[in-house]
């Protein structure tokens, strides 16, 4: 008896590859598959439906109605032949096929008789496997039955594709949160740069002013020591080690200071609202752990800003995380954290709005000053920072009580091309 060869087709490598790359071999069923094979033996009145996968040598079963077991090697499945024409096999009575005769799956368990399946087709064109119906008796399909199972396999791969679909824009998404949290540390890591700068600023102007006494009394000493006494050749050494060291430590100071001072910046013209979406996203799900809204409205075609990017982002981070902080206390009403941005002819003003406890008028003037905090953990240099960004930007800062409580923090920035702009 002469069998046709359907253990391999001409593009075997490639098929598989196709398979593969859905990575639905040896899934747990799943229902949207479960309901192409449920329609499909309803409406063929057949007992048993499969959606049949050909793998390198055996045929899986993604989903089936009627059959227990869950795979079967691949030479002795009809599917194997299905695979091999490019419209729905039929097979009337398999006892009357000589591909069938002798087969195992016809001689015993499942008992098959009829068999009709259609050739699962990728959109490349590879036949993976099939959707296929069976019965244990002889019988016939009509057109309609057929046309029935052609458009359902046609639905089983599609839902294969959105799987495919799905995985890639996880990935995509996965990546796009790396490269979020990547951003945040690397903002995360500029504010703290920023903060030493502030802070040898204010180290160096509380230091500074001692230094000076100290280098002026010791030359004064020094002048006084070479007058009144003919060797104190001793005495004199060491008083200008004073005045060595004292010039040293104001040398290390400022060369400190100069090292954080922010140097000339890479002004652009920027789209603001471009920004607080940027920072709105990077703190997303922080803001959404502490259960604060987010509400934006953002000026419509605002015009740009010139600045660096880098420092505006810094800016408006240090609002909204102390916005944040601001509202960890809030208990008894909604936490809302509002974002809103107007253009004006030469300027825009972004506000920043909370709903937390505000600021106490007494110290409303010194919430901008550096290493001011009321923060157990605050450095508070987040807002001096916010403060000497802005000026070097041309522009101002500052926070008015927000009604019926929070505070409202206010930046203007004067647009690109404006006075004064190139
Ligand atoms: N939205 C706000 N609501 C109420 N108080 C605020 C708000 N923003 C800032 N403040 C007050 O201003 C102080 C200074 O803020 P700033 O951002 O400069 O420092 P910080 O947040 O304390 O510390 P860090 O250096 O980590 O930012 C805060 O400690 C807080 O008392
Ligand atoms: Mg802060």
């Amino acid at each position: 008896m002469v069998i046709e060869n359907a253990s391999s087709t001409s593009n075997e490598a490639k098929r598989l590859e196709a398979l593969r790359s859905y990575e639905i071999l040896d899934t747990p069923p799943e229902a949207a598959f479960d309901r192409i094979t449920k329609i499909a033996s309803l409406v063929m009145e057949a007992p048993i439906c499969l959606i049949s996968l050909i793998d390198a040598d055996r045929q899986w079963f993604k989903s089936r109605q009627g059959l227990d077991a869950i795979e079967t090697p691949r030479n002795i499945a009809f599917c194997s032949h299905a695979i091999m024409q490019d419209d729905v096999m039929i097979v009337s009575d398999a006892l009357e096929d000589l591909r069938f005769v002798d087969n195992p799956l016809v001689l015993g368990d499942p008992a098959i008789r009829f068999y009709a399946g259609a050739p699962l087709k990728t959109p490349s064109g590879y036949k993976i496997g099939t959707l296929c119906l069976i019965d244990r008796k002889p019988r016939k399909a009509t057109a309609s039955q057929i046309e029935c199972l052609r458009t359902l396999a046609h639905l089983a791969v599609e839902e294969m594709e959105l799987r495919i679909a799905g995985r890639k824009a996880l990935e995509e998404l996965r990546s796009k949160q790396r490269e979020l949290s990547k951003m945040r540390h690397e903002l995360e890591q500029t504010r703290r740069f920023s903060a030493m700068g502030e802070m040898s600023a204010s180290i160096a102007h509380e230091i500074n002013q001692p230094l000076a006494a100290v280098v002026t009394n010791a030359q004064a000493g020094l002048r006084w020591l070479e007058t009144a006494a003919p060797d104190l050749n001793e005495v004199r050494s060491s008083l200008k080690r004073i005045v060595n060291d004292g010039y040293r430590a104001s040398t290390v100071l400022a060369s400190i200071r100069a090292f954080f001072k922010k140097g000339p910046s890479e002004a652009i013209p920027l789209d603001i609202n471009e920004i607080i979406q940027e920072i709105i996203l990077l703190l997303q799900s922080e803001l959404e752990s502490q259960e604060i809204l987010v509400k934006t409205e953002l000026g419509n075609s605002l015009p740009k800003v010139l600045a660096e990017r880098a420092q505006l982002q810094q800016v408006i981070f240090n609002l909204l995380i102390n916005a944040a902080e601001a509202m960890s206390t809030t208990k008894d009403r909604a936490r809302v954290l509002r974002v809103k941005s107007v253009g004006h002819p030469s300027e825009v003003v972004v506000d920043v709005e909370d709903t937390g406890p505000g600021i106490d008028p007494n110290n409303m003037d010194r919430v901008f000053e550096s290493l001011f905090t009321t923060k157990s953990g605050g450095m508070g240099m987040g807002l001096s920072i916010c403060r000497s960004i802005i000026e070097a930007h041309g522009g101002r800062i500052w926070v008015t009580p927000s009604t019926p409580y929070g505070s409202n923090f206010h930046v203007m920035l004067p647009i690109a091309g404006a006075s004064g702009e190139s």
